[in-house]
């Protein structure tokens, strides 16, 4: 089984509309709704590629039942941790282009008693399972050293922890030494202080994370693909698609396919390669943070993976 704390649940609107024209009156073409946050798209991904996985996030009394439904639909088991507030409500703008604007709730200022509430849950879920994967920004209330204190409880019980946070939340996850982060570009940026763009950037942001303690240090670049190190050779991998539908929670579906190889214990190129795989499959369709699993067993044998340094050059 593998745990997904991914506690900021949201509930997400796609609007599309023709071109956004900021300051009118736009009539939207259509309008969807549903459950979301990054927490509920890695979940959903492991389960679509076929691995046990639960999920402990938040949840308020209005929305329990379709949160709770969509997950059991999607074979997600969800710990949903009630609180007063309203959930997070995410804003999502697609143009007839394809161009994506995103509006972000700054969510719910959790008490003391949901805090300690959802972090009882998630210890009480790392009893039945194997790994745990940390996703997303976390709830106002919770201190930023949160995930770098869950992933050193974690580590402390033999558990694998495999993170995707940023900023202040990401640079202490990084001294305490987690199985895997996954910064995208900006965020790998904002952790060292220069630009993560050509392979030789993405070499030595990934050896400097690795002489932090992380022990497999990846950097996700959207449609240039990802680069990852396994303390001997760093890896590039990516398959470019001829149209991107929608590439929000490509990061997610990436995280989950890292998840699910290092469950099934795959090689590290294998890994790198259905992480990327994932990634793109999100980046085809529609929805945000969620794939097919024939879908990316199909792009599979496209993904392109590189050994780009060779193990002499260890530094
Ligand atoms: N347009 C694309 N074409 C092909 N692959 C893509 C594309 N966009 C993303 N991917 C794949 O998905 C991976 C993760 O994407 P990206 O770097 O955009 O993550 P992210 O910024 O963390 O996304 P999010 O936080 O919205 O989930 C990339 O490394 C790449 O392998
Ligand atoms: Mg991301």
């Amino acid at each position: 089984m593998i745990t997904v704390g991914g506690f900021n649940t949201a509930i997400d609107r796609l609007v599309t509309l023709d071109v956004l024209q900021p300051g009118a009156v736009q009539r939207a073409s259509t309008v969807q709704s549903y459950p979301g946050g990054k927490g509920v798209h890695v979940a959903q991904t492991i389960a679509a590629l076929g691995e046990p996985v639960q999920l402990v996030g938040l949840v308020d009394a209005p929305h329990r039942n379709v949160v709770t439904r969509r997950m059991s639909e999607r074979g997600v088991l969800f710990h949903g941790v009630e609180m007063g507030e309203g959930l997070r409500q995410c804003l999502a703008l697609r143009e007839r282009d394809g161009r994506m604007t995103e509006v972000l709730d700054p969510g719910p200022m959790l008490t003391t008693a949901t805090r300690d509430q959802l972090l009882r849950t998630l210890e009480r879920a790392l009893d039945s399972s194997e790994a745990l994967v940390l996703s997303g920004s976390l709830p106002r209330g919770f201190e930023s050293d949160t995930y770098a204190k869950i992933v050193r409880h974690a580590a402390s019980l033999g558990m694998a922890c495999l993170v995707d946070a940023s900023g202040e939340t990401l640079r202490q996850v990084v001294d305490a030494r987690p199985c895997v982060i996954k910064p995208n570009r900006d965020e790998a940026g904002q952790l060292v202080g220069y630009p993560v763009d050509t392979p030789a950037q993405a070499e030595t942001l990934l050896r400097e994370l690795y002489a932090r303690g992380v022990v497999r240090p990846l950097v996700t670049l959207g449609e240039q693909g990802a680069f990852g190190f396994d303390g001997e050779s760093v890896w590039h991998a990516s398959l470019a698609l001829e149209r991107s539908m929608n590439a929000v929670g490509s990061g997610d579906c990436f995280l989950a396919g890292m998840a699910v190889a290092y469950q099934r214990g795959l090689a590290f190129d294998e890994s790198l390669r259905l992480a990327v795989a994932c990634g793109a499959a999100n980046a085809m369709g529609e929805e945000t943070g969620f794939v097919e699993r024939s879908l990316v067993q199909s792009l599979l044998p496209k993904v392109r993976v590189q050994r780009i340094v060779a193990p002499a050059r260890r530094a």
